[in-house]
């Protein structure tokens, strides 16, 4: 008999090996590499029914067996980034760093979606049924319909789940189940991928929408729900910053609606409430116009949303000046400063650079690097841009203004918030929107001239 192949996956990149080894080669990280242990050893499956493997032509499927309408929970935030309620059906992983609110979250929606008359089942692998009844106590959720159990063993959560039928169920996470046939410890990848798989089967097979909370940590120690993320039909991340209260839903997969949707949340004594004009909420903190703030009109997913970028620029004390970025992606930076200096002659050697999304968003549009560039100028310069003004645009790296998507939305935004007018590149389809007037550039350099008068 043939010896069987093993397999063994790395807990902090998912990366799969032939063989076993103390460092993983591919992240370098120590003791992450364990055994993959799969479902096959567990009791063998059905055979496929005839019905099951056959093919059929997709102009066969009638208009009548339409999937089932998708459930609203109530809470607008959350059904908009489901991409306009919940689907049948369908798997759906919220990610998120500990205590950042996944629970709070999921707890409230179970019991909207309850309310709503939803079948709804929260298991809790983390918190006993008394802690999570003082939690939903707590939120005032206290007479939703939830069944609740506290269970890690998932062939019980399975049958539980087969008997009752709920059309919600919510698995508190994903790397506390323990699949008995799998030898690994909970939380291993081997243990998260077959409950994962196993959950996902159980979603498609019963129509139960699944949602499966999962924890992430920046080292990625843990078997992160990355190696979730292609097994099911939805990814949510749950963000925020810890000394803010903001939390930023988005959806970075979804095979039922656009991806790159925010919902807006903060998070209160009472659990968390729905922001429904995050822009307001972002800018609120900002007072009078000042040196190296700029406020960029951004769109997330489908709405538009203004953010205060904030930059400080100051001579450095290191051999190594040093780039420190809250919100954006470093890479970005780096290739703005040196746009700057090799297009436009304006060099940032030798000088600190610090650059802060206000309110704890993160921003991964293109569009915001005229913002970017804006707000360094003008910390370097120590001149505030004109008051009431919002700045987006895309720097290609010869220096060139790339037109940005959705400037009306943009414009209307800035607009509705009382800005009066707007520095965008030229060529966008700039309808223009009552009340505010847009000064279009078509390089960096006409904007640094026109601006900063350099
Ligand atoms: P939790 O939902 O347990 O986080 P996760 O499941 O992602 O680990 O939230 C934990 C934090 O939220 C905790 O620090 C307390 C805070 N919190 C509030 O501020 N208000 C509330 O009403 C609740 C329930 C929690
Ligand atoms: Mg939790």
């Amino acid at each position: 008999m043939a010896k069987p192949v093993k397999s063994f996956t790395c807990a902090a990149c998912a990366a799969s090996f032939s063989k076993w080894s103390g460092r993983c080669d591919n992240c370098g990280e120590w003791n992450t590499i364990s055994e993959d242990k799969g479902i096959s050893a567990g009791p063998p499956s059905k055979s496929l029914g005839a019905k099951r493997g056959s093919a059929m032509q997709l102009t066969d499927l009638s208009t009548e067996e339409a999937p089932p309408p998708r459930s609203h929970s109530g809470i607008d935030e959350l059904d908009r980034v489901l991409g306009g309620g919940l689907v049948p059906a369908s798997a759906i992983l919220v990610g998120g760093d500990p205590g950042i609110g996944k629970s709070t979250l999921l707890l409230q929606a179970a019991a909207h979606f309850a309310k709503a008359g939803l079948k709804t089942i929260y298991v809790s692998g983390e918190e006993a049924s008394a802690q999570v009844r003082m939690r939903a106590q707590r939120l005032g959720l206290a007479d939703a319909p939830v069944q609740l159990a506290a269970e890690t063993n998932l062939r019980d959560i399975l049958t539980t789940l087969d008997k009752e039928r709920p059309q919600l169920a919510i698995i508190d996470s994903i790397q506390t189940m323990w699949a008995d046939n799998v030898e690994s410890a909970p939380g291993s990848v081997s243990q998260v991928r077959a409950a994962s798989h196993e959950l996902t089967a159980f979603a498609k097979r019963s129509g139960t929408s699944v949602i499966l909370v999962g924890h992430v940590t920046k080292e990625g120690a843990i078997a992160g729900p990355r190696v979730v993320e292609h097994m099911v039909d939805t990814v949510l991340y749950f963000e925020g910053e810890r000394g803010h209260q903001f939390r930023i839903l988005r959806s970075v997969k979804n095979r039922f609606g656009p991806a790159d949707e925010i919902g807006v949340f903060e998070m209160t004594g009472r659990g968390l409430a729905e922001v429904t004009n995050p822009s307001a909420l972002f800018l609120s903190e900002r007072g009078q116009p000042a040196a190296g703030s700029v406020v960029f009109a951004g769109i997330e997913g489908t709405r538009p949303v203004l953010v205060e970028l904030q930059a400080l620029v100051a001579p450095s004390p290191h051999a190594q000046a040093r780039r420190t970025v809250v919100g954006w992606d470093s890479g970005r930076l780096a290739m703005i400063l040196a746009v700057l200096e090799a297009r436009c002659g304006i060099p940032f050697a030798g000088l600190d650079v610090y650059l802060n999304v206000a309110g704890g968003m993160k921003i991964s549009e293109p569009a915001a690097d005229l913002a970017v560039a804006a707000a360094l100028l003008s910390a370097r310069e120590d001149t505030a841009l004109p008051a009431e003004t919002v700045v987006f645009g895309e720097i290609s790296l010869s220096g060139a203004l790339r037109p940005a998507s959705q400037t009306e939305n943009r414009l209307k935004e800035a607009q509705k918030l009382g800005f009066t007018s707007a520095i965008a590149p030229a060529g966008g389809k700039a309808a223009a929107a009552a009340g505010i007037s847009i000064n279009t550039m078509s390089d960096l350099t006409g904007f640094v001239g026109e601006i900063f008068g350099a």
